[in-house]
């Protein structure tokens, strides 16, 4: 698929089916996603591909409570995760968590980037993925590294959720970018 087509047709999709992704896809995805520039080439991503169902149900639980506990997010976001039916992992068949060995410096930087190539990646093979960042909380604590099986020097960065999406979502609008133009003929603009 054409880059450009790619970038503008992603969308974080929240309707999956049951369908399975081949761990070979998975994999395929893994590899888009560690051509991703990182700062000074220090590649810090490490890959946590969890499949269980029942692991899931029981991860979106604990992140729920996690979240409702710490009062973080808007009052609307906390409706939502008080629902006992709202999985945040929207029941897709695979998470993928990128995570950081280390701390270092730009992990953050260099995992981020490495998920939008492995959701670019996703889309081009016809597959659905969202960013679940209402799982980032709980995944950084003690419980939760230890649901991913890691050290606790690991920092979870990017959780990720992959599936055949069941509907294509609707486009979401931009907002028109803020751009000041520096030493160019012509008015700022
Ligand atoms: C860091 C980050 C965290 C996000 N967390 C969530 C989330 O917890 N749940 C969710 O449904 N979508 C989440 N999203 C998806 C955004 O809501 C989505 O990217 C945005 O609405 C734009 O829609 P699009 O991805 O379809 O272009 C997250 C996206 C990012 C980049």
């Amino acid at each position: 698929m054409e880059l450009l087509r790619a970038i503008d047709g992603r969308r974080s999709v929240r309707e999956y089916t049951d369908a399975p992704v081949d761990d070979e896809v998975l994999r395929e995805l893994i590899e888009a996603a560690v051509k991703a520039p990182s700062a000074i080439n220090q590649q810090p991503w490490s890959f946590i591909v969890i499949k269980d169902k029942a692991r899931l149900a029981s991860m979106s639980d604990q992140a729920k409570a996690y979240f409702l506990k710490a009062s973080l997010g808007a009052p609307a976001h906390r409706d939502m995760l008080n629902d006992p039916a709202f999985h945040i992992f929207y029941h897709a068949p695979v998470l993928v968590v990128i995570a950081a060995a280390e701390p270092t410096d730009w992990a953050v930087e260099d995992c981020a980037l490495a998920a939008e190539n492995l959701m670019l990646a996703a889309y081009a093979k016809g597959l659905g993925t969202c960013w679940i960042g209402f799982a980032q909380h709980w995944l950084a604590t003690a419980d939760g590294k230890a649901a991913l099986g890691l050290l606790a020097t690991y920092a979870p960065i990017a959780p990720i959720v992959v599936g055949h999406p069941r509907r294509e979502p609707p486009p979401v609008p931009r907002k028109t970018p803020e751009i000041r133009w520096i030493n160019q003929a012509g008015p700022a603009a």
